[in-house]
């Protein structure tokens, strides 16, 4: 038996979630968690079409030119007050959570609002100034390989739902590294599809982008059991991402 045997049911999971975090920075993550699934056409056609006129005319945001990436991001609370809020409803539904669930036989739902990253706006984009030479920033525009931080009780799957990726590539700038071998996801098929994995087990990464290429992707965070942890060394880590991703 052991000592954590005797601790009260939710300590143990704190426990476990903070043995997690430790493991998964020295880079050992769990074999039973590599599972990814790609689901298409999530929104409706009209719904989907209506989703991108709103979005062009939100004002372009490009508070987190911040130190990890040169690209912007609009976090969940500014998206559902603006004109794309409607269409952006459709991922809060319940026709969305049983289309989840019936292409990956699991039950997730969405974190808790407070959660900035529970849904966002990615932008990516490519640097003419430093394609041409004429700066010497080296500041990237995508993200090289990690897998993120977990602050829930439960699984925390990270959701890349794709709105557009015009690129030269023929695959995806998003890689996957599960099992520790890399995949490659066709760009054909992309727009509108959902690529789902549990992002604190799955190694990932987003390619640099070249001048001229651009991305959009929506960024979700679903778990089965999005309670939050009482560890406040987590919390503070998250605090401290979400400030330098979002701005926040
Ligand atoms: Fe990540």
């Amino acid at each position: 038996m052991l000592w954590s045997d005797c601790l009260p049911p939710r300590l143990r999971e704190e426990l476990r979630l903070h043995q997690h975090n430790r493991d998964n920075r020295r880079g050992k993550v769990s074999k039973y968690a590599q599972t990814w699934f790609q689901i298409k056409d999530v929104f409706p056609q009209a719904i989907f079409s209506k989703l991108i006129v709103s979005l062009e005319r939100l004002p372009h945001l490009t508070r987190n030119e911040g130190a990890w990436r040169s690209g912007s991001a609009i976090d969940g609370r500014t998206l559902m007050a603006s004109q794309s809020r409607s269409p952006l409803l459709y991922l809060m539904s319940d026709e969305f959570a049983s289309r989840v669930r019936e292409e990956t036989g699991i039950i997730l739902t969405m974190v808790p609002e407070a959660d900035v990253n529970r849904l966002s706006l990615l932008y990516y984009s490519g640097d003419p100034e430093r394609d041409n030479r004429v700066t010497a920033r080296t500041r990237p525009d995508g993200c090289g390989w990690h897998v993120d931080g977990n602050i829930y009780l439960g699984q925390r799957w990270a959701g890349i739902l794709t709105l557009r990726e015009d690129t030269t590539d023929i695959e995806s700038k998003l890689e996957l590294k599960p099992h520790g071998e890399t995949k490659l996801i066709p760009r054909q098929g992309l727009e509108n599809s959902l690529i789902l994995f549990q992002g604190d087990h799955v190694s990932h990464r987003v390619r640099d982008m070249v001048s001229g290429e651009q991305r959009v992707v929506l960024s979700l965070l679903m778990s089965d059991n999005p309670t939050v942890t009482w560890n406040p060394w987590l919390r503070h880590y998250q605090r401290r991402v979400n400030r330098m991703f979002y701005g926040l």
